[in-house]
């Protein structure tokens, strides 16, 4: 098998695997007084210090355990939503969101508040002079994504920050696609929420988090039993919060030699491409790009044959987010960067790399476009 999607969802790492089993012998509830919980509880504790060490956080702030990134997403932006719900407001975001986030903004337009969806270039980009000249007295949050899923451009954060510090509007950030890639730091970016997932970084599906700076409000979407400070309810799922706790352990300690590894495949994938006649281009590139994730214009060829012919041969890549691939509808992402008439839209695919990623998973992608290519002239 040659998996070459990592940005959809990534392979379990075998110390993840061990954690979690070994966590499972613990069946304490945090919540409870006794021995067993209080262990728990402590747990958590130790696991929120390693999130917080992660991202340079204040002891202060929060990280809330959620069951997912989209419900990151939803946890921050619909507490702004719900915090401004009778003076409504305006909120600003980019054009090329995960659904998680840009669902919420169509949501809150229906619901009375004015959504700017801020353009990207063709490089992906967004600038932080964008924001400001968007801004307005009444903008209650700014929400752009960190690294984008589909073409990995990586949005000027920290810049966007400076501009919305003398600003009331709260700055939220999917990160979900550079949390564990790149090394991010909360107070040098100036964000008061930051959106992470397990199942990227090599930790199951089914866990993520939100951090939340002390000093930002947040209105919980679960009530009930005042776990997770009373901003989430619900029993913790504590397997799989050590579980990703490893996971961030595991991507810090690598991030240097995965980072020029993902390099290096990519250069090497660019020469193949090269050396066999095939013509492209990359879409949303530039120098600033998450290394894990890029996006190819193969000129002519089919992207929906091309993923056909690639699951025959077991090599795994994705046309369009793992989200929109199931129904190969032309991507957001794309239409947004270069146009709905753009061929780019059916003749592009995404090919992301990560743990274990190698040499020969480029080679069979290869030898698949060079067959296709074949079989077009
Ligand atoms: C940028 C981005 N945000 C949010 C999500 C949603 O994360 P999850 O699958 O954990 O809900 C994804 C997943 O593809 C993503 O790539």
């Amino acid at each position: 098998m040659n998996y070459l999607d990592h940005a959809a969802t990534t392979p379990i790492h075998p110390e993840v695997q061990k954690a979690i089993f070994e966590a499972m012998n613990h069946f304490g509830n945090p919540s409870s007084l006794y021995k067993i919980g209080r262990l728990e509880k402590k747990v958590l504790a130790d696991c929120k210090q390693v999130i917080k060490d992660e991202l340079h956080a204040e002891n202060s702030d929060s990280i809330i355990f959620t069951a997912s990134g989209s419900e990151a997403n939803n946890l921050a932006i619909k507490s702004i939503i719900a915090e401004f719900f009778e003076e409504k407001g305006h909120l600003i975001t980019s054009n090329i969101e995960h659904p998680s986030v840009r669902k919420v903004f169509e949501w809150a337009e229906t619901q009375g508040f004015d959504v700017t969806y801020l353009p990207v270039n063709e490089e992906g980009l967004l600038s932080a002079d964008e924001v400001a000249a968007a801004l307005r007295p009444d903008t209650r949050l700014v929400s752009i994504m960190t690294v984008n899923n589909e073409v990995g451009s990586m949005q000027p954060i920290k810049e966007v920050g400076e501009v919305l510090v003398k600003h009331t509007a709260r700055f939220h950030t999917d990160a979900v696609q550079a949390f564990g890639q790149e090394a991010l730091d909360v107070s040098e970016l100036q964000v008061d929420y930051l959106s992470a997932s397990g199942h990227k970084i090599n930790a199951p599906k089914g866990i993520g988090f939100l951090y939340k700076k002390s000093s930002a409000p947040l209105l919980p979407l679960i009530a009930g039993g005042g776990q997770e400070e009373g901003l989430r309810a619900g029993t913790e799922n504590m397997p799989y919060i050590v579980g990703l706790t490893e996971a961030i352990k595991q991507m810090a300690a690598r991030r240097p030699e995965q980072t020029t590894l993902n390099k290096e495949l990519l250069a090497y994938l660019q020469e193949q491409l090269t050396a066999n006649g095939i013509s492209f281009e990359m879409n949303g590139y530039s120098e600033s790009n998450s290394s894990h994730v890029c996006n190819l214009w193969l000129k002519g060829l089919k992207a929906s044959q091309l993923i056909i012919l690639s699951d025959l041969k077991d090599v795994m890549i994705s046309a369009g987010s793992a989200c929109s691939a199931g129904s190969l509808k032309p991507s957001p992402v794309l239409t947004a960067l270069f146009g709905e008439e753009s061929e780019r839209l059916q003749e592009s695919v995404r090919i992301s790399f990560g743990l274990g990623s190698k040499r020969e998973d480029i080679d069979e992608f290869i030898a698949i476009v060079k067959n296709l290519a074949k079989r077009q002239k």
